[in-house]
């Protein structure tokens, strides 16, 4: 397990470095900079901050969707549209920043990854009371319950910043270390199974009612997104398994793919983060995708 730190300055970056930097993430690594090559203003930083106050009515965690411009996640009864259009404003151009930044710093993805939500998370991580299988105490691997990804790897960027804390990871052994410890004899994919679907349980869960339409789940996400659970609902894996402590202080960056690299938040207040959903297609490494190690374990395919 490593960390890969990027110094600061802003400079272009070789092909051949892009690839490297490519490559070290497919493999479980963290890249890190000490200093975030994405900074906000100190204005937007301010106002950020400013949304945890009891009184405040923008406190949910935020989502922003730049395939169509659109935030969710405040509470639009009470919120003011001065401020939701202020948040609106500081959420686009974050993800803006990051696109601009990643094209290239990772330039063999740039002309295929599809670009996911980016996310405001301003509660405190420490001593949230949440269910087992919600809480990111836990060390766990992502997958989305509602958006499947068949195939495609799950890559975050992230932005620590609170002014004066840390926001504390704990990692453990990436997807092909761990994933061989359960697989298949307490766990396995089902490859010749007929799709997943949601249903009205699923939809409730993660509080869309019974409204959710019925979206189609590859046997790769259907074994995803069961592992996530596994490896929450695991005590003997969160109890002996590796654990690598990280705490990201205030202004850095990191990067990681979350799919694969088991991750916890422990502690920390004051986050953003964007996603991008990367396919096999353009990974320099495809044959360590989680969806290939899977196959070759199972003997059989896996994406649909
Ligand atoms: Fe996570």
């Amino acid at each position: 397990m490593a960390v890969v730190t990027i110094p600061s300055g802003t400079r272009q970056f070789t092909a051949e470095e892009s690839r490297a930097f490519c490559g070290q993430l497919e493999a479980g690594e963290i890249l890190y900079f000490p200093v975030t090559p994405v900074p906000l203003t100190p204005e937007d930083v301010s106002f950020l901050l400013g949304q945890q106050q009891a009184d405040s009515s923008l406190h949910k965690n935020i989502a922003y969707k730049p395939n169509i411009d659109r935030l969710s996640g405040f509470d639009a009864k009470t919120a003011s549209p001065e401020a939701v259009e202020r948040l609106h404003g500081i959420m686009r151009g974050y993800s803006q920043s990051v696109v601009g930044f990643l094209v290239d710093f990772l330039a063999p993805y740039q002309s295929a990854w599809r670009l996911d939500y980016a996310s405001f998370r301003p509660l405190e991580e420490e001593g949230r009371d949440l269910p087992q299988r919600r809480r990111n105490d836990l060390l766990h691997t992502d997958a989305f319950p509602t958006r499947p990804t068949h195939g495609a790897r799950i890559l975050r960027f992230f932005n620590n910043i609170h002014p004066t804390r840390t926001r504390d990871w704990i990692v453990s052994d990436p997807f092909a270390t761990t994933v061989r410890q359960f697989v298949p004899q307490e766990i396995a994919p089902r490859p010749g199974s007929p799709f997943s679907r949601f249903g009205k349980a699923a939809g409730r869960a993660v509080g869309l009612g019974a409204a959710i339409p019925s979206l189609k789940r590859s046997p790769y996400d259907d074994f995803m997104m069961r592992f996530h659970n596994f490896l929450k609902e695991n005590s003997r894996f969160q109890a002996d398994c590796p654990r690598y402590p990280f705490q990201f202080p205030p202004g850095s960056s990191w990067m990681v793919y979350t799919d694969t690299v088991p991750h916890a938040v422990l502690a920390g207040q004051y986050a953003l983060e964007q996603t991008f959903l990367v396919p096999p297609q353009v990974m320099v490494r495809p044959e360590i995708s989680p969806l290939r190690i899977l196959e070759r374990l199972v003997h059989a395919p896996l994406e649909a």
